[in-house]
């Protein structure tokens, strides 16, 4: 434990380890190490750990590399590969390793099992206690099944005695991770056992500045809530995207309009409903799956699951269509890809709907160009030399026929209708995220998302 001050009141705080550095593991890592907590941080990659010590982060997340950069000054964060010493300094571990998608949907649980075995180990021959803490996101029954069995079968420890198991599910969203961590919607603390809930209650009243809501439930309530909720989120964003395809067939019809209005309604919310080319990123897409697969290993029909990514695999293809509806062929037209990351503020391209749209665009033997703010190197790495990577966003629409815009960098609202109408070979776009006010486009020929035909302001 590390004497720090809170609320003017001197308190012990636990030490803590981190085992995975990915975004959810390092930045729950220089979170709670910039709040005065000590911090091992642990991955099995050697590279990353070397560059972390370095101060370079291996994402880019806004605030990431000034955090870690702050908590290895104050020597609070220390990464590491060495599991063993981390664990056994430590009060509490946070198991943050990543749960891949293997072909069939379900998740890939290596990681957690060799981590929860070296945990187990570590065990051993520790003479204070330890909370282990599940935040990867792991499908009904994996805390009881494999964290619990593996620890205490390498531990030679039940559950309860000297150690205790809590999973505590991450909601971050990718662009504001440091932000969620520190100010999270609430906490859910899924235990095996009151006095684990009550260990991590107690960590978390150290580390928030402020009330946070807190559920306490069992270990399977917990893991499943982690599914329902990106369920339902990505159903949401399905559920726009269903209602925009309609909008599409509707002279005059808005999904913008529409959608905004029916977020007003307080028993639906707003969030989520934005139409566009669909959900993506390192969690939706696989935690649909997984939870898909494990619907089919249960034997229970989850039919809203299969719809939310039946819908989610078409959408992305909708953009090249509308492409072809502005140009005809696409076959030797240059295309224009503005935005590449999964969602703005991220290089991350994992599950990203710009693949597919490349991938679909090269098909139809377009010659491709893209930008994107931070995330070239990654798609270097998936299309190399198959698509041209321009170093602006006016560089990639310069002497395009078409353009289509995939992710809602920010940036990209500055770009002019004139800009486009003057520096494109056949001024065309395709609005894949309604970035947008069509109205100002009337030189240039426009399709929009969920927006219906005949709208003479808006396609010339
Ligand atoms: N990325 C997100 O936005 C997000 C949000 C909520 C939940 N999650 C979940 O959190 C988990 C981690 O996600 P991520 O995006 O941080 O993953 P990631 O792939 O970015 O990072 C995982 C890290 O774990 C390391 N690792 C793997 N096995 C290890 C082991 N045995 N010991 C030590 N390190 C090991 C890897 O080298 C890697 O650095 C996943 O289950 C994911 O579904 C992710």
């Amino acid at each position: 434990m590390v004497q720090g001050k809170f609320g003017g009141e001197a308190e012990l705080k636990p030490t803590i380890s981190v085992i995975g550095l990915g975004y959810v593991g390092l930045c729950t890592a220089v979170c709670f190490a910039s709040r005065g907590f000590m911090v091992y941080g642990v991955d099995v990659d050697r590279e990353r750990v070397h560059n972390l010590r370095e101060g370079h982060p291996p994402l880019y997340e806004p605030n990431l590399e000034n955090y870690l950069n702050r908590t290895l000054r104050t020597r609070m964060f220390l990464p590491s590969d060495d599991l063993n010493s981390a664990v056994d300094k430590s009060d509490v571990t946070f198991v943050s390793v990543g749960t891949p998608s293997l072909d069939d949907g379900s998740i890939d649980l290596s990681s957690i099992k060799q981590s929860s075995s070296a945990i187990g180990t570590s065990l051993r021959n520790k003479s204070t206690r330890l909370l282990v803490v599940v935040r990867s996101t792991v499908v009904p029954s994996t805390c009881d099944k494999v964290v619990k069995t593996e620890i205490e079968a390498a531990s030679g420890r039940k559950c309860g005695k000297g150690w205790g198991l809590c999973m505590n599910p991450e909601f971050l969203k990718e662009g504001s991770a440091i932000h969620d961590t520190l100010y999270p919607d609430r906490v859910i603390i899924g235990e095996s056992d009151k006095k684990s809930g009550a260990a991590l209650m107690s960590l978390y009243r150290k580390f928030f500045r402020r009330r946070v809501i807190v559920k306490r439930m069992s270990l399977v309530n917990a893991e499943l809530v982690k599914y329902a909720n990106n369920a339902f989120l990505a159903m949401k964003v399905s559920f726009a995207n269903m209602i925009a395809n309609l909008c599409e067939s509707l002279a005059l019809a808005d999904v913008k309009v529409v959608t905004e209005a029916i977020g007003l309604d307080e028993r639906i919310g707003s969030a989520f409903l934005n139409a566009g080319l669909g959900y993506g990123g390192s969690c939706f897409p696989k935690d649909i799956k997984a939870l898909a697969a494990f619907g089919r290993k249960q034997n229970v029909d989850l039919p809203l699951v299969h719809a939310t990514a039946a819908i989610n695999k078409e959408q992305p293809l909708r953009s090249v269509d509308l492409a072809e509806k502005l140009m005809g062929s696409l076959s030797g037209k240059r295309v224009s890809v503005l935005g590449l990351a999964f969602k703005p503020d991220t290089d991350d391209m994992r599950g990203a709907v710009s693949i597919p749209i490349i991938k679909d665009l090269l098909q139809r033997r377009a010659n491709v160009v893209v930008y994107d703010p931070k995330a070239i190197p990654q798609a270097r790495s998936i299309f190399e030399g198959s698509v041209t990577y321009a170093e602006s966003a006016i560089e990639c629409i310069r002497g395009s026929d078409v353009c289509i815009l995939v992710t809602e960098w920010e940036s990209f609202r500055d770009l002019k209708a004139q800009e486009f109408a003057k520096l494109m070979k056949h001024a065309a776009i395709v609005d894949g995220r309604r970035l947008f006010d069509p109205s100002q486009f009337s030189r240039v020929k426009y399709a929009g998302v969920g927006l219906g035909p005949n709208q003479k302001a808006r396609i010339v």
